[in-house]
């Protein structure tokens, strides 16, 4: 059993901001070994919980626990990619990603990343993430090794893409059909493993490809799908010349069967009314990727039209596309974008609405809530322990805060990685 006393930043069940200035988190191994949150409350209720006697208590004068960051998208054969430019999407796939990409079929290289990308991921307060490996299998065993090492909860996919790609990224279908399936009973539940089925999108892959997938969605419901969807206007084109009849880019990946509860489309920016209620019925969520869309000049994401359809999302950094590791970096640009898209003046995200998209709401995309991303009892004890005076600037300006909206407005605004001084993981590592 451990016990925290520090400020404590979690979610309600009714998606409310709970906040406690000084509080108790008492975490508990469960059978497998796995720190769960057994109390969260006021440090002054520590008695009436009769949790804090028998127990040491590691106290955070001027802290805040939070749940750790969940990252909906990311690309870990991308590391090296950040900061290529390029004209768009397609141009940019084609000079610096697919290049880098095709390193991967060396497993030394692919290890070598994985480590540097994990710690990078932590190092920034990130304790989950949805995450794209490159088309070889040896990625894939990379990055699952390498975070059940450090007793991660962590979802990852070999992508497919059988055409309109290089030599060195391209695969077969049959090929990757197998190695999916052979993947899946290796990685996926194991330890707290999840494996994701990658179709990388409409364009790099054949019909019998996409149709496997779906059928493998069908076979392993429990498993996830990534993908990206209508992400830039060439790339949407594109889609609509190879599938005429289809009413729309996500419509193809309805047509395949491969809409459903875990899946989750990057980018969703090209969407009309129609998709998002198709992404509502289904039960799919939007993986939303500012700092990349910003970046790659792709568009933007139209939050109001999410909520106003009720479609799921949350916060992603889609790096390489993506600019930042960080996900104060993401919630930032997210509410730049939120200012800015679609010419709705006016319309943007509170900072608990922008938090919560990066944790509790994220996992809530992922179906995994009351899993990861809060902090309430029961939940897995992954959490970031976070300085609000991690500089000068921010001492200064969150020294000022009047509520809990203005420490995290600031902190959004002004932080990075120098705020996280800790992520704690709920697993100890494995051998
Ligand atoms: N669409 C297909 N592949 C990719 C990728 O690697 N990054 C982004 N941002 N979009 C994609
Ligand atoms: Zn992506």
């Amino acid at each position: 059993m451990f016990a925290y006393r520090a400020a404590l930043l979690y979610f309600r069940d009714d998606d409310s901001l709970a906040y406690e200035a000084d509080g108790l988190l008492v975490t508990q191994a469960d059978a497998q070994g796995v720190q769960r949150v057994l109390h969260v409350g006021p440090w002054s209720d520590r008695t009436a919980r009769g949790v804090a006697a028998d127990v040491q208590v590691q106290h955070y004068p001027g802290r805040i626990i939070a749940p750790g960051f969940i990252d909906l998208h990311i690309h870990y054969p991308q590391v090296d990619v950040i900061g290529s430019p390029a004209e768009g999407l397609l141009p940019w796939l084609e000079t610096h990603t697919f290049v880098q990409e095709a390193r991967f079929s060396q497993p030394s290289h692919a290890a070598e990343v994985a480590d540097f990308f994990l710690d990078e991921m932590l190092r920034n307060g990130v304790s989950t993430a949805l995450t794209f490996c490159s088309s070889h299998a040896a990625s894939v065993d990379a990055l699952m090794q390498a975070a059940r090492a450090r007793g991660l909860r962590w979802i990852a996919g070999r992508c497919l893409m059988d055409r309109h790609a290089p030599d060195g990224v391209r695969d077969s279908t049959e090929r990757s059909l197998l190695e999916t399936e052979q993947l899946i009973g290796q990685w996926h539940g194991t330890d707290r493993l999840g494996y994701a089925i990658t179709p990388r999108f409409v364009p790099t892959c054949s019909d019998a490809q996409l149709a496997g997938a779906g059928e493998l969605a069908r076979q392993y419901p429990d498993v996830w799908i990534q993908s990206h969807v209508a992400e830039n206007r060439d790339e949407v084109d594109w889609v609509r010349s190879l599938h005429p009849t289809a009413r729309s880019y996500l419509a193809v990946y309805e047509q395949f069967g491969l809409l459903r509860p875990r899946s989750v489309y990057a980018h969703c920016i090209h969407f009309d009314d129609t998709d998002r209620r198709l992404m509502l019925e289904h039960g799919a969520a939007a993986a939303v990727c500012p700092t990349s869309n910003l970046f790659l000049g792709s568009g933007f994401f139209d939050g109001a039209a999410a909520d106003r359809i009720g479609m799921g999302y949350g916060w992603a950094s889609d790096v390489g596309g993506g600019t930042s590791f960080s996900p104060f970096h993401t919630l930032r640009a997210a509410y730049y974008v939120g200012r800015e898209g679609q010419g709705k003046t006016g319309y943007s995200l509170s900072p608990r609405a922008l938090w919560f998209g990066h944790t509790a709401g994220a996992a809530r995309a992922l179906g995994l809530e009351g899993v990861i991303g809060n902090l309430q009892p029961g939940c897995e004890a992954d959490f970031v322990l976070l300085n609000p005076r991690a500089t000068p600037l921010l001492e200064r300006r969150t020294a000022q805060a009047q509520s809990v909206d203005e420490l995290l407005f600031a902190l959004i605004i002004l932080g990075d990685d120098r705020v996280v001084e800790r992520t704690v993981i709920a697993a100890s590592a494995r051998p």
